[in-house]
């Protein structure tokens, strides 16, 4: 789960590769590193920590013929600087940057062993890039060496690398990690995402499982297998990859802020004013499924669970599973199942794995991401996009309220229901009323700042707000954090409670006000503190906040948005790093 930088042709390439990996430290925050090749040879500069610290210890210039850089989410090996990349092979030869895992490092350690190879780090990075090495010395050059690398190689990577003899050369390899090239004028590039590569280029190369090739300043070569491969252009809209903090001082804060133009925005690119404008055959398969699976990870699973009440509502047989489960286990029913991929990313390596399965069974998959050419994306049989702009802070904020709105939609259009559309507008005017007393809502962080355990409850549609709150809250405060249905505390949970645990209670739902309160009441009889989130239609003197009415399926749009913020005010008082909270990286790349 990293993010990997490269460009070939005679230039500067501080800002490129600084500023590329700084844009791609999304994807992991635990070393970092740049290598670059000119006539004084290789020069490579490495820090364990992030990006801003190796743009500090970088010199201002890094000129030379070829240039790859790494950000690191660690995955075998601590963060120190032999585990750091770029990592090169034992006798020099090679450098590369890897971002992906390796499944079968072990063998291919053994087997390196025996040729007389040593390692200095305990990255499975630093077996591929020996092993490149030794079959580079048993081939007849380097792509015949990549190929027989690629016959080796169990897992997922996305490498690029540089032959210390072929400085006007960049090579890469990919499978099941991104990679994207650009082609610039006079250089060319790759990178783990289009982002890096904006002020470069507009004419970008998704690259393909099991292709390999290499680029020079003037040209662009891709193979899969023996054979070349043509090129197909593709362009990206700059307007959503922008990464700028317009003002803000986080980008979660400017992402949770974003929600309500992402929905209105949502409805407009959906909806035309007189039909919806979904594919006629992405309908058609919805309506003839009798099974509706979501599957997701995180966040993106949270708002799957709406999905399934949706679907539920419409009549069909409807799950949602944690991808990385099953993956392991598919879990398949119904005589006409239809799956419902959700990611922001459209990234993640537990949903690309279930993709797999279900694309080998060849079942409909519905893609719901944030990120156009994404691998989700693109294996998915229809894609749905949310359009909500690049989500910078590694909690999900915008993504999730884009995610259920869309599915809203997407019911509406089944039904042929306009008002859909009239309750998203009500919606975004209810966020923007939140939004006006965000300052309530971190005085109410401010008290939580006072307990180490936090429990969130909720019934029906606040039990997933409870499940959404609670991860946000984990997440970004490292304050321990449990969510539960509201019924479920007296079976278990409230063995826990004490003086320094706090209740957070989500009871919006007339039906199910009076069951919450008296959950809420067993914590209070314990000495635990409550703080209870209502909604208009059941608030009550004491309850910490009331959201304003929307409708009912809806509502769990503006009870996460309330919790977005309560996690960022806890957060920020705490003095803790938002947007990059501590061994976590935005997009999962691996298993
Ligand atoms: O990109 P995805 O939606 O597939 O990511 C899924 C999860 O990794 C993600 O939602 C994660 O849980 C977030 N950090 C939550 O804020």
């Amino acid at each position: 789960m990293c993010g990997i930088v490269g460009g070939v042709g005679k230039g500067n390439y501080h800002d490129f590769l600084l500023n590329g990996l700084s844009s791609l430290d999304y994807r992991g925050y635990d070393s970092a590193g740049v290598t670059i090749v000119n006539e004084g040879g290789i020069k490579t500069y490495k820090v364990v920590g992030t990006v801003e610290d190796l743009i500090k210890k970088a010199p201002e210039e890094l000129n030379g013929f070829v240039g790859i850089g790494h950000t690191r989410w660690a995955t075998h090996g601590t963060p120190t600087l032999n585990n750091a990349h770029p990592i090169v092979s034992m006798h020099k030869e090679f450098v590369i940057v890897h971002n992906g895992v390796i499944e079968n490092f072990l063998s291919l350690r053994t087997k390196l062993l025996e040729e007389g190879y040593a390692f200095k780090g305990e990255t499975d990075t630093e077996i591929i890039a020996n092993y490149l090495e030794y079959s580079y010395h048993h081939s007849d050059g380097v792509l015949t060496a990549i190929k027989k690398l690629i016959l080796r190689l169990r897992g997922s990577y996305a490498l690029a690398i540089i032959h210390a003899k072929e400085p006007d050369k960049l090579y890469f390899a990919k499978k099941n990690s991104p990679l994207i090239i650009g082609e610039g004028q006079g250089m060319n590039y790759l990178a783990s995402d289009a982002v890096p590569l904006l002020s470069y280029t507009d004419k970008f190369i998704d690259i393909d499982d099991l292709q390999y090739g290499f680029l020079t300043s003037s040209d662009i070569k891709i193979f899969y297998k023996n054979d070349e491969v043509p090129k197909h252009y593709i362009t990206k809209n700059v307007e959503l990859l922008k990464k700028e903090l317009n003002g803000y001082e986080s980008y979660m804060l400017k992402e949770i802020e974003e929600t309500p133009a992402i929905i209105s925005r949502l409805c407009t690119n959906y909806f035309d004013g007189t039909e919806f404008k979904f594919s006629k055959s992405l309908i058609r398969s919805l309506k003839s499924a009798d099974t509706i699976i979501f599957l997701s990870c995180g966040t993106s699973y949270h708002a799957s669970l709406e999905g399934v009440r949706y679907m539920r509502y419409l009549g069909k047989a409807s799950e949602a599973y944690v991808a990385s489960e099953w993956a392991y286990e598919p879990v398949i029913f119904g005589k006409k199942p239809l799956f419902i991929l959700i990611s922001q990313s459209g990234e993640t390596a537990d949903l690309i794995k279930c993709q797999k399965v279900i694309n080998d069974y060849g079942f409909i998959n519905i893609s719901v991401t944030n990120t156009p050419g994404s691998s989700i994306d693109r294996e998915s049989t229809h894609s749905l996009l949310l359009n909500a702009g690049l989500e910078v802070s590694v909690a999900s904020t915008k993504a999730f309220s884009a995610q259920v709105a869309l599915l809203a939609i997407l019911v509406g259009a089944i039904e042929n229901r306009f008002n859909v559309i009239d309750h998203l507008r009500t919606l975004v005017d209810a966020l923007e009323k939140i939004t006006a007393q965000k300052e309530n809502i971190d005085l109410i962080a401010q008290k939580l700042l006072n307990y180490n355990l936090l429990f969130f409850i909720g019934r029906g549609n606040d039990l997933i707000a409870a499940k959404e709150a609670c991860l946000k809250m984990k997440e970004i405060t490292y304050i321990h954090s449990e969510a539960f249905p509201g019924g479920e505390m007296k079976h278990g949970p409230i063995a826990l409670i004490d003086h320094k645990t706090a209740l957070i209670a989500f009871n919006c739902e007339s039906m199910t006000n009076a069951a919450i309160r008296n959950n809420a009441k067993e914590v209070e009889t314990r000495k635990g503190s409550i703080f209870i989130v209502s909604s208009e239609a059941v608030y009550r003197g004491g309850d910490v906040f009331s959201l304003p009415y929307v409708k009912p399926y809806i509502k769990v749009i503006p009870a996460v948005y309330f919790s977005q913020y309560l996690a960022y005010f806890v957060a920020k008082h705490k003095g803790v790093n938002i947007d990059k909270p501590r061994n976590l990286a935005k997009s999962v790349t691996v298993e």
